[in-house]
């Protein structure tokens, strides 16, 4: 058995002191402090025969929460790997608090078809440090299959790009993105803008008028106060509309933005961050995706470079950050970071700290931390972020029940596909 001991545990949004204990992957108790039921945490018995696993924080000011998943991360293998690949994105999601990561598809050669999604789920299954799940590119060529459900069991969603980005995969056609529609696994839509918003929110609102039943719509990478008013205005008519923000577009903006330059959609200016945050706290926006797309340093320092953010290792430790100092609430953070994920794509991975759900957590403890200080583990080596200080970062990361990540120290245990 693995216990924790001595952290600070999410109830309610409030923290109370408490103490977890973990078998075969699973939470198998959770004890509160002072919880009058249980006699408390204190009296929780430890194996006297010496077995158990214990991480006790009692010297520290520590906090467990369900690690994140991250449903928009570009790992870049196979093809980009030397961007990044399997092992080196998945280590930087572990110190970043991040258990599950969903791949997009826009490799080197598009994720399109069932032969490259096998290709990937095998280097994948062999390298990845943390559950994984993957997405599909729709294509002019695909779409007949697509609407047919043809890749829906070895897929968490379908990826539209509506607009020229890494990759090169564009999507026009209106009766494209319709065929998304007509399969019951989420939509993602890379909008481009206000106008690729809504088109696709009129031809999911034509869907409709046809048939019985809409899969999530996934709004990626919103960015502007336009967009946050446009979807605000159609969440009222459809409950499967759900819009993403990115830690960049949360945290910098165009004007006092210094590091490498270029991400999709651009950064934008201090009015467009005050609506994201507001949008957070009001549930406009429902979820944070990092858009984790790693491009060299040496790309970035061209002239054009390619348009991408490393965000895996910092997403967590940002908004933990951002919650504690009260620009949001506990539960909007946790939900953010891990409920609406396991919600949109029906996943039960570990958003929820209860007894018998698979224990995916990573502890964070009270501590200031330079962002780039120690390092990166993503393969690209840098973080639009660099410099800037948190007071928290996470230290343990638990995939399935099992200890992946230790200050600093990473071992690659079970891990789960998820969504198939
Ligand atoms: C992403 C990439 O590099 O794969 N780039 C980006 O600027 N966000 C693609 C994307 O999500 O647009
Ligand atoms: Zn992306």
């Amino acid at each position: 058995m693995l216990i924790v001991k001595n952290v600070f545990l999410p109830l309610k949004d409030r923290w109370v002191e408490g103490v977890v204990a973990v078998e075969n992957g699973k939470y198998r108790s959770i004890l509160y402090n002072g919880d009058a039921n249980n006699g408390g945490a204190n009296s929780f018995e430890v194996d006297s025969g010496g077995s158990d696993q214990i991480l006790d924080f009692k010297d520290e000011e520590a906090y467990l929460i369900p690690a994140m998943i991250d449903p928009h991360v570009h790992v870049r293998e196979p093809g980009f790997e030397y961007k990044e690949d399997w092992s080196t994105c998945s280590r930087a999601a572990l110190k970043g608090g991040v258990a599950t990561i969903i791949d997009m598809p826009n490799n080197k050669v598009p994720t399109d078809n069932s032969d490259a999604l096998k290709i990937k789920q095998q280097i994948a299954k062999k390298k990845s440090y943390v559950n994984f799940g993957l997405y599909i590119a729709l294509t002019d060529e695909n779409s007949k299959y697509m609407a047919e459900g043809s890749y829906e069991k070895s897929i968490c969603g379908i990826k539209i790009y509506m607009s020229k980005t890494t990759g090169g995969l564009v999507i026009d056609s209106k009766e494209t993105i319709e065929s998304a529609f007509y399969q019951t696994k989420p939509v993602l839509v890379h909008t481009g803008g206000l106008e690729g918003l809504k088109k696709v929110l009129s031809v999911y609102s034509r869907v409709r008028e046809k048939k019985e039943g809409l899969p999530p719509l996934y709004i990626c990478h919103v960015s502007t106060k336009e967009e946050v008013s446009e979807i605000k205005k159609w969440k009222g008519n459809f409950g499967s509309i759900f819009a993403e923000v990115t830690p960049h577009h949360l945290f910098l903006d165009k004007d006092s933005y210094r590091g490498p330059k270029r991400v999709l959609p651009p950064l934008e200016g201090t009015d467009d961050l005050k609506a994201l945050w507001k949008a957070i706290n009001d549930g406009t926006i429902d979820i944070c995706g990092t858009d984790h797309a790693p491009h060299t340093l040496e790309e970035k320092h061209r002239e054009n470079p390619p348009a991408g953010f490393p965000g895996l290792e910092t997403v967590v430790p940002l908004l933990f950050d951002a919650m504690m100092k009260k620009r949001l609430t506990l539960s909007r953070f946790l939900e953010i970071t891990s409920g609406a994920a396991e919600k949109i794509f029906g996943i039960e991975i570990s958003a929820k700290i209860l007894e018998g759900k698979d224990a995916n957590f990573t502890v964070l403890i009270k501590k200031p931390w330079l962002i780039g200080e120690d390092g990166y583990e993503t393969k690209c080596a840098w973080s639009p972020f660099e410099g800037m200080k948190v007071d928290y970062r996470p230290v343990v990361t638990a995939i399935n029940g099992e200890i992946s990540y230790f200050y600093g120290e990473f071992s690659k245990k079970r891990i789960k596909q998820v969504c198939v």
